[in-house]
């Protein structure tokens, strides 16, 4: 690490761990993991659109220790923010996956293994043990590569499936193709076999569009179906933005919406979580669990989500910056930053648990 790099114990938000690791990835790693689509209209507005609505707080309600608890698949969890599923995490820090999964691990929180990870799905659950892991599936066109990773995920121990469905075609991420991203040697996409890496390996051009080609586009309700027919892990469903599509998940048995657009990455020009939120709220609080993602930096953001009707969020960048910095540790320290951020945002709103958050805490002249 420079020596002038500020020591990122001392940060004191999610932000400074951004500017820190530009400073240490190589300008292709940065471009790929900070770069959306086309003109990035959806990546800016994630961010900008939790600043559109105000909280409005209570005065005098006591609240000293929030209780700041949710559940993700019926199961509890500590806190209501989770790192979300980010491919190729040895591209940021040597420990990649296993750093973040450790993390987790101490903190006793969920971890998401993306299936484009440069750690195996098994090495992940190994250090998982305490906590609990969920896999995080793309579907291929080969049939069986996509079947045997449910399979691998479920004798692995995981403990249930998030299958991204958002990202069949890859969206057109101009900086990889400028940088000609690609997976520096020797790094692989350790859950996918030989033909898949030798893609991303490749020079010139975006590698992740070509190993993305690999992706089933024709992928549908029914085929869906299909490939979750024989496992009996519990799944969600992650990239969706209209309500009408969450309906047709749950009653298809999904147990949790991620509600996202990738982070900006896929189809720019589209709304925000936030923008979304409160049409799948009316239709489906109570029945399913909804999550959240893209643009999550503050506490008081997540307040913001869970008051329009979210379970918790995910947090993608942030973590990505955070392993670039300080790898296990600094992922710790960007967790607790955003926790102290949240039980203080409970606290000066004068509430005291995320189940009692709701419209009364939305500011409207
Ligand atoms: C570099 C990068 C790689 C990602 N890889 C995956 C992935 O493998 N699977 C997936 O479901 N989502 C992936 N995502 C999307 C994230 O899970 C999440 O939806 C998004 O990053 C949230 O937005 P934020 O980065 O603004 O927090 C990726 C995002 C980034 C930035």
């Amino acid at each position: 690490m420079p020596s002038s790099l500020p020591k990122f114990q001392n940060f004191l938000n999610l932000d400074e761990f951004e500017t820190a690791a530009r400073l240490l990835l190589s300008p292709m790693a940065h471009a790929y993991f900070a770069g959306g689509a086309c003109d990035q209209i959806t990546l800016r507005e994630n961010i900008s659109s939790w600043n559109t609505i105000k909280l409005w707080p209570r005065i005098l309600q006591g609240v000293a220790n929030p209780d700041l608890t949710t559940t993700l698949f019926g199961h509890l969890a500590a806190l209501p923010f989770f790192p979300a599923p980010v491919a190729m995490l040895k591209l940021a820090h040597p420990q990649g996956e296993l750093a973040v999964a450790k993390a987790m691990n101490q903190l006793t929180l969920p971890y998401f293994a993306s299936t484009m990870a440069t750690t195996t799905l098994e090495d992940v659950a190994q250090e998982t043990k305490s906590t609990s892991a969920y896999f995080q599936l793309y579907c291929f066109k080969d049939l069986a590569l996509t079947k045997s990773l449910i399979q691998r995920a479920e004798q692995a121990g995981f403990k249930g499936l998030v299958v991204t469905v958002d990202a069949q075609s890859l969206g057109k991420r101009e900086a990889d193709i400028r940088h000609e991203f690609h997976l520096p040697t020797p790094l692989k996409l350790e859950n996918l076999d030989y033909q898949s890496n030798l893609a991303l390996h490749a020079a010139k051009g975006s590698g992740a569009e070509r190993v993305s080609a690999h992706f089933d586009t024709s992928l549908d309700w029914k085929s869906l179906e299909a490939i979750l027919a024989d496992t009996k892990l519990p799944w969600a469903i992650k990239g969706v933005l209209h309500p009408e599509d969450a309906t047709i998940a749950a009653s298809l048995g999904a147990k949790a919406i991620f509600i996202s657009n990738h982070g900006g990455r896929q189809l720019d020009g589209v709304p925000t979580a936030l923008e979304v939120l409160p049409l799948f709220a009316k239709v489906l609080k109570g029945k399913i669990e909804i999550f959240v993602d893209g643009g999550i930096r503050r506490g008081t953001d997540i307040i913001k989500a869970i008051l329009l009707g979210a379970n918790g969020v995910l947090i993608g960048k942030p973590m990505v910056w955070a392993l670039a910095v300080g790898g296990e540790a600094g992922v710790l320290k960007m967790m607790k930053i955003l926790e102290d951020e949240l039980r203080l945002g409970m606290c000066l709103l004068g509430c005291s648990s995320l189940k009692n958050l709701d419209n009364r805490y939305l500011f409207h002249a």
